[in-house]
C-alpha cells in the first residue's frame, strides 16, 4: 500500500475504535426493494445492462502455465475460452465453431496446440484463425479468413485475468485504478491457484455477494472460526468509485488467520501482516488478503434464485508437503466456514420471494452493501430500472478520492 494509502487507513481505524455512535453527517440509507433479488426483470436487466458489460473476473494466469493450455468461462449461459498461446499472450474467444456453432472444446481445461471441432473438424489456431476445413472444395464463395473465432475481450490486472463481453467498454486498468493502491506489497501476480470449487447457493447472487460485504454477522454466525481471529471493532470500508471497496480489520493474534507456519513471501508489506484486508472489485468479486494465501470468490447467478460461488484457493508457488497437507485441509476449512453462511441463504431468499419482508434495511455497518446496490443502478442506467425498484444515491459523499 502507498504511504498515503496506509496513513489514511490508520487514521480511520484509530477513529473506528473509539466510536460509540454512527458518525456526525452519516447519511439516511433508505430501504431497499426485495424485487431486486425475486424479480426475473431485473435479473434480465442485470445481466443484459450490469454483467454483460463489466470486466469479470475469469481466473489466474498459473491456471495456463504453457503454451496451449486453456480453461473455459462456463458462467451467464456464455462458454467461452481462455488460452495461451505460443507467444505467451493469453487471449478469449466465444467456444463456438464458426461453421455450424458447436463448442470446441468440451473439457473444462487442459491443453491444446489447435483447436478442432469435434463435429466436422474445422480446425482453428491458437490466435483463433481458421486453419483447416476437410473438403473445403464444396464451400462455395469462402474464405478462411472470414471465419476465425469470435474474440471476447480480455485484459490481466495484477495476474487475474478478466473478460468483457461489451466490445465499446473502458480499459481494465481505467476501472480498477482506484482500488489498485490497496493491493500494492501484495504480489498476486505471482500466486498459483490451489484448488477451485463451485458452490451452489438458494438465493439470488447478490444476497450471498451482500454477506461477504459485512462482519456485523461474524460474532454471532462465526462465533467459534472467524470472530476469535478478528478485532470487529476496528472494521473500516474505504468506498471507492466503480463501485470497488476495501474492507480492513486488524488480527487479535498472530499474522495469519489460518496457519502461521506455513511460507510466505518476504516481499509482504507490513500491512497485510497486521490487518486483513479485503477487497470487493465490482461487480460480483471479494477476496480477503492474508500472508499465507487467501480465497478469491466471484458470485455467479443461475436464476433469480439460484447462485453459484466460485471459488478459487489462491496460494504461493511452494512445492512441500506442509503446503500440500494445508491447501487440502483448507478446501474443508473453507467449506466449513461457508456452511455457518449458507445455511441462512435459503430461508433469506424465501423471505423475499413470498414477499413477507418487501424491503431490505441496512445500517452504518452495511453502507458497503447500499454502496454496491447504488453501483449496479448506475451501471444498468436508473432510467431502464422501474422506480419502485431504485436505490436512492446518497453515499457519493462517502467515496475516497
Ligand atoms: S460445427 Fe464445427 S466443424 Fe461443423
Ligand atoms: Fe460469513
Amino acid at each position: 500500500m502507498r504511504t498515503d494509502t496506509l496513513d489514511r487507513l490508520n487514521t480511520t481505524m484509530e477513529a473506528q475504535l473509539v466510536r460509540d455512535d454512527h458518525p456526525a453527517g452519516f447519511p439516511y440509507l433508505p430501504p431497499v426493494p426485495s424485487s431486486r433479488y425475486t424479480d426475473p426483470g431485473f435479473a434480465k436487466l442485470e445481466h443484459d445492462e450490469l454483467l454483460m458489460k463489466n470486466w469479470l473476473l475469469a481466473g489466474h494466469v498459473s491456471e495456463l502455465p504453457a503454451a496451449g493450455s486453456y480453461f473455459l468461462f462456463e458462467q451467464l449461459d456464455q462458454s467461452v475460452i481462455i488460452s495461451r498461446a505460443k507467444d505467451g499472450v493469453i487471449r478469449a474467444f466465444h467456444n463456438s465453431c464458426r461453421h455450424r456453432g458447436s463448442a470446441l472444446l468440451l473439457e473444462h481445461s487442459g491443453k491444446a496446440m489447435r483447436f478442432v471441432c469435434p463435429y466436422h473438424s474445422w480446425g482453428y489456431s491458437l490466435e483463433g484463425e481458421l486453419k483447416s476445413v476437410p473438403d473445403q472444395h464444396d464451400f462455395t464463395c469462402f474464405e478462411k479468413a472470414d471465419h476465425g473465432l469470435k474474440p471476447v475481450r480480455c485484459e490481466i490486472e495484477r495476474g487475474m485475468i478478466f473478460i468483457n463481453f461489451d466490445e465499446n467498454a473502458g480499459s481494465l486498468a481505467d476501472f480498477m485504478a482506484p482500488q489498485a493502491p490497496q493491493k500494492v506489497g501484495y504480489p498476486i501476480e505471482k500466486m498459483v491457484v490451489k484448488k477451485r470449487l463451485l458452490v451452489e447457493m438458494n438465493c439470488n447472487w447478490k444476497l450471498a455477494l451482500h454477506n461477504f460485504l459485512e462482519i456485523y454477522h461474524v460474532a454471532t454466525v462465526h462465533a467459534k472460526t472467524l470472530a476469535p481471529h478478528l478485532n470487529s471493532q476496528s472494521f473500516v470500508i474505504a468506498l471507492f468509485e466503480n463501485g470497488h471497496m476495501r474492507f480492513g480489520t486488524r488480527k487479535k493474534k498472530g499474522e495469519s488467520l489460518f496457519q502461521p507456519s506455513l511460507f510466505k513471501p518476504d516481499d509482504i508489506a507490513d500491512v497485510f501482516r497486521e490487518c486483513t484486508i479485503a477487497l470487493p472489485t465490482f461487480p460480483n468479486t471479494f477476496y480477503s488478503l492474508d500472508p499465507i494465501g487467501f480465497s478469491l470468490q466471484s458470485f455467479w447467478p443461475a436464476g433469480v434464485d439460484k447462485s453459484i460461488m466460485e471459488v478459487r484457493l489462491m496460494g504461493w508457488d511452494v512445492d512441500s508437503d506442509e503446503d500440500r497437507a494445508h491447501w487440502d485441509a483448507m478446501d474443508g476449512i473453507v467449506r466449513n466456514i461457508l456452511s455457518e453462511d449458507l445455511c441462512l441463504f435459503r430461508s433469506i431468499q424465501q423471505s423475499l420471494t413470498r414477499g413477507t419482508i418487501p424491503q431490505l434495511t441496512f445500517g452504518y455497518q452495511e453502507r458497503a452493501l447500499y454502496w454496491f446496490e447504488e453501483e449496479v443502478d448506475r451501471r444498468i442506467g436508473a432510467h431502464n430500472i422501474p422506480e419502485s425498484q431504485r436505490v436512492a444515491p446518497v453515499l457519493a459523499e462517502q467515496m475516497e478520492r
